[in-house]
């Protein structure tokens, strides 16, 4: 087993964790909601979703990417030309794991749920410069990829770690993908869960999609319908809500299908997931100044990232060193990636890199390489006692 040093990972993961998180806002108390967010769009329906999130299921056609001037004379696409072609069937292993449900909202055909969130509004607005976020603190654990890739697919074990709720910190379970590596001249883009108390109000798991724009200064990641970028498609899936059920340690194991790829006609890059890769939709390809074509790095597994969390460290995965293993440690497994022939296919064994950045508080363990893929398990409990 391969382990790098903590440093190397540091240097190279540190576009996508600088750009996460570290926006100076305040904190929102659970429940509080308004409609400001919609009211330049014909709202269908509302739906009030149990926990208190509350999606307006909106036109497909007017939705707030349409507003992107970017995106003007887009149109849009229903669905991907194509899906990734699978080189194999996973194998029914002896810990297989249900699946998770995302949020799930009864939006009418033609129509879009969006999550209406005090927070969001401002948040589209927001953006990270690097150099204020120097000071922003982050640590990794899982598997970086340096090599060409067209897309890529995991199966991401899905925990509620702890983060302290006057932190502004977060803790990600993500996959991700990333292209350049000078400042000023990037593109990222990545979908996973995330317990982040200083963005969504409270201390669940959401599942998120999240493109990071680094055309020069400054950095701006856009989560969601954010910054009006992600063209999304499904009628149901209502992003930023919670991932339901989530894992118990030592318990019951959940997980999410999670994929990225490139359309191999429009370019554009899509999100979709679970056993049949359901579309949940794109980022159209204009968006991108340096990701149009290929990404040229991946990060599979789980981050931590804000004022205190190197500090202060909030818990990562299962809150459980990788060393526990199945049912206590969170896993990421049947990680591929989407070659130049639209294949999902293992990714290169030489070009994958396992480790973190302090392992003293973050572990990776098991990793290893078969048909299925890639598989680690990581995480740890941070400063938590
Ligand atoms: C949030 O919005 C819903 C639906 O419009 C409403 O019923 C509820 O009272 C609102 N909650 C708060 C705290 O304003
Ligand atoms: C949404 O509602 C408006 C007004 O009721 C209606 O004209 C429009 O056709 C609806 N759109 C969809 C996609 O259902
Ligand atoms: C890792 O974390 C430990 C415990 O908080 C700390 O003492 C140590 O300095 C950290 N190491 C690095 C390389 O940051």
């Amino acid at each position: 087993m391969k382990e790098k040093l903590p440093i190397r990972m540091t240097i190279l993961l540190s576009f996508f964790i600088q750009a996460i998180g570290g926006w100076g806002v305040e904190s929102i108390k659970q429940g509080e909601n308004t409609s400001r967010v919609l009211t330049s769009y014909q709202v269908n329906k509302t739906t009030a979703v149990e926990g208190g999130d509350v999606y307006d299921c909106i036109g497909v056609n007017v939705q707030p990417a349409f507003d992107h001037p970017l995106l003007k004379d887009h149109k849009i696409q229903m669905e991907p030309s194509s899906l990734p072609l699978r080189s194999y069937t996973d194998f029914p292993s002896k810990n297989a794991v249900p699946q998770v449900q995302l949020p799930i909202i009864e939006c009418p055909t033609g129509t879009i749920p969006i999550l209406r969130n005090n927070r969001r509004y401002h948040m589209a607005e927001k953006t990270i410069d690097e150099v204020i976020s120097k000071d922003v603190q982050q640590e990794v654990a899982g598997i970086e990829y340096r090599d060409e890739l067209y897309g890529t697919r995991a199966k991401i074990n899905v925990y509620e770690p702890m983060v302290k709720k006057n932190s502004k910190d977060i803790s990600g379970a993500t996959i991700q993908i990333h292209e350049g590596t000078e400042l000023g001249r990037r593109d990222g883009i990545g979908a996973g869960s995330w317990v982040y108390p200083s963005y969504s109000g409270d201390s669940y798991a959401r599942f998120h999609v999240y493109w990071v724009k680094d055309h020069g200064p400054p950095i701006t990641t856009c989560v969601d319908h954010d910054c009006h970028a992600f063209v999304q498609v499904s009628q149901s899936v209502g992003l930023g809500g919670r991932i339901q059920p989530i894992s118990i340690y030592n318990g019951p194991q959940y997980e999410i299908d999670v994929l990225i790829f490139k359309d191999p006609k429009t370019k554009n890059w899509w999100v979709a997931y679970g056993e049949k890769n359901t579309p949940i939709g794109y980022w159209p390809n204009s968006l991108f100044q340096y990701m149009k074509e290929k990404g040229e790095f991946a990060l599979w597994g789980g981050f931590v990232k804000g004022p205190t969390a190197s500090m202060d460290s909030p818990q990562m995965g299962s809150g459980h060193f990788a060393s526990e293993g199945f049912g206590k440690a969170s896993f990421m497994k049947n990680i591929q990636i989407v070659d130049k022939t639209n294949k999902l296919v293992s990714p290169n064994v030489n070009s994958a890199h396992p480790g973190g950045t302090n392992f003293s508080k973050y572990t990776t363990d098991g990793y290893g390489h078969n048909d299925d893929g890639l598989h680690i398990y990581y995480g740890g409990p941070g400063d938590f006692v």
